[in-house]
């Protein structure tokens, strides 16, 4: 089977620390002058069901400073699961294209491309997870931090995609995670049930609460995303409502550690989940985080692209 990047739930703590190392190594090399063409001649098709700014950018310049290519398909181009099937699609880029990276609604349609796919497939977000922004994320807490074992995220907001991902790279990584939502926002419970035994076996703490000082106490890193995530626009009034107050501020930062950071994956919604005092603020790891969606997923084409047995210049 290809080497997929799917959910952070399919790799064991070693192996995500050994893709941060991966980056840091990656990064480090990037800055004294240039990475090696570890990828040469690779060509990674970019399939897109939602719009992206970061995703985008970081996959396309990864390739190219690898010395591959990336191709980006735009939702009307290919129609996934619509013009044609799944199984379809997976068969027909793996015949011309060395990887897939896909952004869908549905995990299932991620699931359906690794399933048929003879080549690795990346996930680029899903309505259940964003694991290549989880690991952007450890990379930015331990520059910032040193190390991110002992730390405490409290991530304020909606339990969606971002939301599982950090809860899953809680017990991965060693750190405490507490998530503050409204009611009717929480984590899936078969998403909270897993986080809860990564976490057990990683020894750290999970809190699930609508107390949003509770989960801030202590905090190292305030963490928030949109209020309203891709395909659900058609419930932002309701959700502008239902998560009032679940804002990262001033006031919220003072509540928190004295060291803490803030984060967030964007886009944001500047005045609805944070301040732009809070966003532009001298505590703010915003555009760090982002910049280093193109690090950590080096790390991950390497892994996946360059090591794959199933990825030789025929397929
Ligand atoms: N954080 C993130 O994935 O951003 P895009 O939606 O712009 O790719
Ligand atoms: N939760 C957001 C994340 C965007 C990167 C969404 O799914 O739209």
């Amino acid at each position: 089977m290809p080497d997929h990047f799917l959910a952070l739930t399919d790799f064991t703590s070693a192996q995500l620390k050994a893709l941060i190392s991966a980056a840091v190594e990656l990064k480090a090399e990037w800055q004294a002058g240039g990475n090696r063409p570890l990828l040469a001649g690779k060509v990674l098709a970019m399939v897109f069901q939602k719009p992206s700014l970061r995703t985008r950018v970081s996959f396309e310049v990864g390739m190219r400073h690898l010395g591959g290519h990336a191709l980006y398909l735009s939702p009307a181009e290919v129609g996934l699961g619509e013009r044609e099937s799944v199984p379809d699609v997976a068969r027909v880029l793996s015949g011309m294209c060395q990887g897939i990276m896909a952004r869908t609604f549905s995990h299932e349609h991620l699931l359906g491309l690794a399933q048929w796919a003879t080549v690795p497939v990346i996930n680029g977000l899903t309505d259940y997870n964003h694991p290549c922004q989880a690991m952007a994320d450890v990379l930015t807490m331990q520059e910032h931090f040193g190390q991110v074992a002992g730390l405490k995220v409290a991530f304020i907001g909606d339990g969606n995609n971002v939301a599982t991902s950090l809860a899953y790279a809680a017990g991965k990584f060693g750190f405490d995670f507490a998530i503050a939502t409204p009611r009717g926002y929480e984590l899936p419970q078969p998403v909270w049930e897993q986080a809860e035994r990564i976490a057990a076996e990683g020894g750290v703490t999970l809190t699930q609460t609508h107390d949003i000082a509770e989960a801030v106490r202590g905090a190292h890193v305030l963490y928030t995303d949109t209020w309203t995530s891709m395909g659900q626009e058609a419930e932002s009034d309701r959700r502008r409502r239902d998560f009032t107050g679940y804002q990262i501020n001033d006031e919220l930062l003072r509540m928190a550690d004295a060291s803490a950071v803030v984060m967030h994956c964007l886009p944001a919604h500047r005045g609805e989940e944070i301040t732009d005092e809070v966003a532009d603020g001298a505590r703010s790891l915003l555009f760090q985080q982002a910049a280093n969606r193109l690090h950590a997923q080096k790390a991950i084409l390497v892994h996946c692209l360059a090591a794959s047995a199933n990825n030789r210049l025929e397929n």
